[in-house]
């Protein structure tokens, strides 16, 4: 192995930079020459890479987004595009690939791999925190504080006001910025995909804490278990109270990265890079328990089984 290539895919999360640094300097440490494909998946196709070296990757640790930039690439989920792709790499003598995104791009380095035998190590890299074999993904910590940053917020004048709060934050298939957000932001109650929810008994709540004089109220809601806005008119309708609506949105995807985004980015980097060196291809780098994870990529993309019970049961018993 002489030559690796390290591209950033999907959609982007605090840390990226890190972790493009780590693995550039641990490639280089280990005398290998690194490539960086431009857009994910979209450069290898439009054939748009740069040389990347170690004075490339200063003073990136503590930057948010990513210096290679990021894409959601359709043509390469096309037999043809992944193809393009492969003869990318091959003509740039490209020996193996660092992957760091979420569960599309570990599926596009998987055919790639399967198809095209082109090499691949896999980085979990999304704020969602859905990826398998890890206990966080890098950017989910950042999206988290960020969330709570903006929770704490909208709290004062909450509280001010006496008003309730829907609060949307991201999460397109994944409860868990919502659960964490709503533990340590103090919420009354969380909307996620992974649990069902009755909306006539959250009214019925907050109805009999208004009887008590609890007034204000903050739900959080992730995307992918309903939208705020409705949430809200629906609670309006059922208790003729007012509600106002906050969609986070993707302040949630960028920012200084926190410690452990880093820390995380920084460890997996180098693990990758380890892996490639040791042949081990389609295979994913997770952290789990403090210890590097490492398990096939196809495991890694199945459906992650977040445990949110007990995080619901405090958050509904402090209520
Ligand atoms: O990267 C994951 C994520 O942030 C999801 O939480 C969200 O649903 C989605 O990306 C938004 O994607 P886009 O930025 O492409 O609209």
């Amino acid at each position: 192995m002489k030559k690796i290539g390290v591209l950033t895919s999907g959609g982007d999360g605090s840390g990226m930079n890190a972790a493009i640094r780590s693995v550039v300097r641990y490639a280089s440490h280990n005398g290998l020459e690194v490539a960086g494909i431009m857009r994910g998946y979209q450069g290898l196709i439009d054939d748009d890479i740069i040389s990347l070296s170690h004075r490339s990757v200063s003073n990136v640790i503590n930057k948010g987004g990513t210096l290679l930039k990021t894409a959601r690439c359709k043509e390469f989920f096309t037999r043809e595009g992944r193809k393009k792709a492969a003869a990318t790499v091959k003509r740039h003598g490209i020996d193996a690939l660092v992957v760091i995104g979420g569960n599309g791009s570990y599926h596009g380095a998987h055919l790639l791999f399967s198809e095209w035998k082109v090499p691949c190590a896999c980085i979990p890299g999304t704020i969602d925190n859905d990826i398998r074999g890890t206990d966080a993904t890098i950017g989910s910590d950042t999206a988290v504080n960020t969330a709570l940053d903006a929770i704490d917020k909208i709290r004062d004048t909450c509280t001010s006001m006496e008003r309730i709060f829907v609060i949307e934050v991201m999460g397109r298939d994944c409860g868990f910025i919502a659960i964490e957000s709503a533990l340590g932001g103090g919420a009354e109650d969380v909307l996620v995909p992974e649990l069902k929810f009755d909306l006539r008994k959250i009214c019925e709540r907050i109805k009999k804490g208004r009887l008590k004089g609890k007034i204000s109220w903050i739900i959080i809601v992730a995307e992918g278990a309903a939208k705020a806005q409705a949430i809200a008119a629906k609670i309006t309708k059922i208790t003729r109270l007012e509600t106002r609506v906050v969609v986070l949105g993707h302040i949630q995807r960028g920012g200084i990265p926190t410690a452990k985004d880093r820390i995380l980015a920084t460890r997996l980097g180098s693990a990758a890079v380890d892996l490639l060196l040791n042949n081990q291809y389609d295979k994913a780098a997770g952290i789990v328990n403090g210890e590097i994870n490492v398990i096939p990529v196809r495991e890694a993309i199945k459906k992650k089984d977040l445990k949110v019970d007990n995080f619901y049961r405090l958050i509904n018993i402090l209520t």
